[in-house]
């Protein structure tokens, strides 16, 4: 059966939208941190529809509240209309923000999201040049796209900007990986300094950055490098953008945005997959003064839709009184260190890294840094045959990702841990 739409998906979706595993599955149903694939196989779901299923699967809380929402007989009016779920969920984002006299707008996906961020701040600079870090993925309209660094990932080289490029802290490889923490601060403030005098004319619009990046297979900088940065910025009233997509809602489990582990506050904040829990909900967040710089109808057909915005609110809700960051500090640090203690000093191992329920593990011919994408996707494979779902990333396609739900439990931190170990250990050992 699977087989039958497998083929059936090949002949009518494009082939550069890709499909995992070698036999890809097709997942039927799910439970909390469990799904069931039409095979009737179950696995735990360390990848959550790429970080997505934050709270986890068929959580009744969600069901009915987007069932009481459905149950009204309105599933869209428009924003030309008052969404009472639109405005009570962003009086909470912008609450939780940290940002002063936040405003919030609400779009379909991180993609737009980002679109709509840099287009506020372009019009507040009246300046269509971005600082943008090697490395990233912000999505993929042609302005996402335009400051995405990634070649795998950015289809076109079309660029409505203009884009110079800062270090991504990256550990394994690369100019500064060879340097302590603070010095590659140092190096990247130093660079970031050289980069404005040279690449740019100076009046930059907006610096983007991941706290830690995604796509990227969760390389993120020392903490402190975004103040040090920063401060740069403000000398030249460059404002700082952050990219949430992956890193917000306590997922770092030591503090509620990514951002927060470098002591700045950004300007504008973007947010998507997690806080729909599956719904498409994303927006942006910023200080009103830089929001408000939109000279025409900027308008978004479903943005925080009546839907999507009950499920926004009864995800946040629920994420708030179960605590879920604290629970993501304590069982991911479960999973981050059993994994460092179990194959963090295998030679193909190059780094686990990563924060809370966001943990990677970077794999490389063993000795070197060369990056070993083949490994990667044999143990990739293995993990799927010992009941876990996890992703891979990085720029090579070298990184194992895991990014459970926050509702995981230790117990499931235990069992994914021993699946992951095992399917490491055994890959590498038969390659050895
Ligand atoms: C950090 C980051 N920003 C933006 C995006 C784009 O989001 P979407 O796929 O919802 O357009 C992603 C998606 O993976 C992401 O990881």
């Amino acid at each position: 059966m699977t087989d039958d739409l497998l083929a059936r998906h090949r002949a009518v979706l494009p082939s550069w939208m890709p499909l995992y595993y070698a036999e890809p599955i097709e997942l039927v149903s799910g439970s909390g941190r469990r799904v069931t694939d039409a095979q009737g196989r179950s696995y735990l779901d360390f990848f959550g529809g790429v970080l997505t299923n934050m709270i986890g699967y068929d959580i009744p809380e969600i069901r009915e509240a987007v069932e009481r929402q459905l149950a009204t007989g309105v599933v869209h009016t428009s924003t030309l209309y008052l969404i009472r779920q639109q405005v009570e969920l962003a009086e909470k984002i912008a609450q939780r923000s940290g940002i002063p006299d936040a405003r919030v707008f609400f779009t379909n996906s991180g993609t737009e999201a980002n679109e709509a961020a840099l287009l506020v701040a372009t019009n507040h600079r009246r300046s269509h040049q971005i600082l943008a870090v090697r490395n990233s993925y912000h999505g993929r309209s042609y302005a996402a796209m335009g400051v995405t660094g990634n070649r795998n990932w950015s289809a076109s080289g079309l660029n409505p900007l203009q884009v110079a490029w800062l270090h991504s802290g990256d550990r394994v490889r690369g100019l500064l990986s060879r340097l302590s923490d603070d010095e590659q601060v140092d190096a990247a403030v130093e660079d970031l300094r050289e980069v404005l005098a040279t690449q740019t004319a100076g009046d930059v619009a907006a610096l983007i950055a991941e706290p830690i990046q995604g796509v990227g297979g969760f390389v993120h900088p020392p903490d402190g490098l975004f103040a040090g940065w920063k401060k740069v910025l403000d000398e030249h009233g460059i404002l700082f953008i952050a990219d949430e997509v992956q890193t917000g809602w306590g997922r770092t489990g030591e503090h509620f945005w990514g951002y927060q582990a470098h002591g700045v506050t950004p300007d504008l904040l973007t947010f998507a997959k997690g806080i729909g829990n599956g719904f498409a909900l994303a927006g942006v967040v910023g200080r009103a003064e830089v929001l408000e710089s939109v000279p025409a109808i900027s308008f978004s057909t479903f943005g925080g839709n009546p839907i999507s915005t009950a499920a926004g609110n009864a995800v946040l809700d629920y994420l708030l009184e179960h605590d879920l960051q604290a629970n993501a500090a304590r069982v991911g640090a479960i999973l981050a260190d059993g994994l460092r203690s179990a194959v963090g000093g295998l030679d193909c191992v190059a780094e686990v890294r990563g924060k809370g329920l966001m943990l990677g593990v970077e794999f490389v011919r063993p000795g070197t840094s060369e990056p070993d994408p083949a490994l990667t996707n044999r143990v990739f494979e293995a993990a799927r045959d010992g009941g876990l779902l996890a992703g891979k990333g990085g720029l090579y396609g070298n990184v194992l990702r895991m990014g459970p739900p926050l509702t995981l439990t230790e117990e499931e931190a235990r069992e994914g841990l021993a699946i992951l170990v095992d399917a490491i250990r055994t890959t590498a050992g038969a390659a050895a």
